[in-house]
């Protein structure tokens, strides 16, 4: 189903939560083992398409998940938290901004680990590329996280050309 009515949305009300508590069987083979990078991954694909979903109120399709660093690991015990919501639309494609956030239960420090740019594409019921509603910029930050978007989005396509 797709959205008949086109209203604009919020960043804000594309937001969505991932959220799972690390087991031992999500762990790498490391000496000091921490979480396999593809379990934060998957998470931050599945987090980043609800935001999508949201937004176009249909169905839709990763066409990139164009970085994600690890800088810190994250260790099993930890709950990891994905947070995402859509920062910029174009005709058919929304990018969404995903932020990871690995808690440690005990002593509830809590650390901001990941940031990860996605791109979706809205699918109609053919399974071909449709129109998105616009995105209402509420707030500085979404006029920020916006700017950002589409300079990366420009930096994108002119690497491929
Ligand atoms: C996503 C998909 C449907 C797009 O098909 P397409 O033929 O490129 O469609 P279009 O040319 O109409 O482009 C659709 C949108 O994607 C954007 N796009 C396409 N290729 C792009 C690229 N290389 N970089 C950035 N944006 C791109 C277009 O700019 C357009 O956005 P816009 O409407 O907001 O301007 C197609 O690539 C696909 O099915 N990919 C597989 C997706 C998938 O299976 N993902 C799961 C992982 S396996």
């Amino acid at each position: 189903m797709t959205d008949p009515t086109h209203k604009p949305r919020t960043p804000r009300s594309t937001e969505a939560v991932v959220a799972d508590l690390m087991m031992p069987h999500q762990a790498n083979g490391l000496r000091q083992a921490s979480v396999f990078g593809g379990i934060i991954m998957s998470m931050v694909d599945r987090c980043a398409a609800l935001s999508a979903m949201r937004h176009a109120s249909g169905q839709v399709t990763t066409l990139s998940i164009d970085r994600i660093l690890f800088k810190e690991p994250i260790r099993v015990g930890e709950l990891v938290e994905v947070r995402s919501r859509v920062v910029r639309v174009g005709r058919t494609s929304m990018s969404v901004l995903a932020n990871v956030y690995a808690e440690h239960i005990a002593t509830s420090v809590r650390r901001h680990t990941n940031e990860c740019w996605l791109t979706f594409v809205h699918l109609d019921e053919q399974g071909k590329p449709a129109p998105v509603p616009p995105l209402l910029l509420e707030t500085d930050e979404d006029r920020e996280m916006n700017d950002v978007a589409n300079r990366r989005r420009e930096q994108l396509l002119s690497d491929l050309s």
